[in-house]
């Protein structure tokens, strides 16, 4: 048996759209691109939808559109942007390819989401947004993040890549901000092989965003008429071809998964001693994304639970790391080891794997029973 951490699989439909692509002799920015962001708007009730090419292009664009919609008319490179210091590394990548430095705080060991009570403390002069990221479908703490966000005048974008469909206070994620980012990587609810998505309820958002993604042009203008930084972030539509179709399902996937998450969650629950899994509060939807288990006692030794769950050919994944401390790209940030403990902590001794919707009872059976048998040795 075999867990992969997603699985793509274009369907019947998906070729249909693809041929009809095909016939025609343009790709870029056509018809089913249109199609799968009208799809996109209309499961979350998002008035405007910008296709991209990944998320990590709608994270860039998303910072990057801080230069024209901010209260703030100064906003300029190498201002900040808070974002957590534990999260997939496109954040921190994101953020300095538009320009800005990332600001990192610690997070929250047990929701390995950004720690809202230390925001302030790394709040400045320079500081223009907060990248709230929805890590691993668990919703941020909203309330707060909003409430600093008022107080300093600061923009949020949420990170929702690795949470289509959550929800916090009855809300969907992506909608207590002026902008959310998504991601349509093979291993997400929604999937496109790689694509994203930048998707907001304000005009002038959506406006700077959609010249973004053609280099900063000016929308409708018949001459290369440049406005703003910009760079080509659009998705194609071969891409929406595949994604379309897996929209249209979007339900019947996302409560598959929900059943693996909470198939497992209960599966596991005699492991509490040794580990700590993704928890689902009364306030909240977690987005079934991946299965996170982070040791409670480093002496389990995370490797070797790795290896030990690759060898059940369960493809696993590390929770992160810490991108200030414990990634050389982010180096040049000049932080220190031991500067953001819980970040760290989990970096160390967290990992996932995945619960797509092609896993059956059989297949979280398996899951289950691989890691009981690691945790009986301790
Ligand atoms: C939180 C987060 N942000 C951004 C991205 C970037 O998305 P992509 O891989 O589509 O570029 C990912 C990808 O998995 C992610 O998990």
């Amino acid at each position: 048996m075999e867990i992969k951490f997603g699985n793509l699989k274009v369907s019947e439909e998906a070729v249909k759209h693809l041929e009809e692509v095909v016939k025609t002799s343009w790709v870029s920015g056509g018809p089913k691109t249109k199609m799968l962001e009208k799809s996109w708007g209309n499961l979350f009730g998002y008035k405007y939808n910008i296709a991209m090419s990944s998320g990590t292009c709608a994270d860039m664009a998303a910072c990057m559109t801080l230069y024209d919609i901010s209260n703030n008319s100064k906003v300029k490179p190498g201002d900040e942007i808070i974002a957590p210091a534990l999260a997939f590394a496109a954040v921190g990548n994101s953020i300095r390819a538009a320009g800005f430095t990332p600001a990192f705080v610690d997070v929250k060991r047990d929701t390995m989401n950004i720690d809202a009570n230390k925001i302030e403390e790394k709040i400045n002069k320079k500081t223009r947004a907060i990248m709230a990221v929805h890590t691993m479908g668990k919703p941020c703490e909203m309330d707060k993040i909003l409430e600093i966000a008022n107080k300093y005048n600061l923009k949020i974008i949420e990170d929702c890549c690795e949470a289509h469909g959550g929800k916090y206070n009855n809300q969907f994620v992506g909608t207590f901000s002026d902008m959310a980012t998504f991601s349509y990587y093979v291993a997400h609810i929604v999937s496109c092989g790689d694509g994203g998505m930048l998707s907001t309820n304000k005009k002038i958002v959506a406006d700077v965003a959609d010249s973004i993604k053609h280099h900063g042009r000016k929308p409708g203008s018949l001459y290369f008429d440049h406005l703003r930084f910009g760079l080509n972030f659009r998705m194609n539509d071969l891409t929406a071809s595949v994604g379309i179709p897996e929209i249209n399902n979007f339900w019947n996937i996302f409560n598959k998964r929900k059943n693996n998450f909470y198939g497992l969650t209960e599966r596991t629950k005699d492991l509490e001693e040794f580990a700590s899994f993704v928890e689902e509060q009364p306030n909240e939807v977690v987005s079934p994304h991946a299965f996170s288990v982070i040791l409670k006692n480093p002496k389990h030794d995370y490797s070797k639970l790795y290896k030990f769950l690759e060898s059940k050919e369960i493809q696993c994944k590390r929770n992160f790391g810490s991108m200030p401390t414990q990634h050389k790209a982010f180096e040049y940030l000049e932080h220190k080891l031991g500067e953001f403990p819980e970040a760290e902590y989990v970096g160390n001794n967290g990992l996932h794997f995945g619960i797509h919707q092609f896993l059956t009872e059989d297949h979280l059976d398996y899951a289950s029973e691989a890691l009981h048998e690691y945790f009986k040795e301790k």
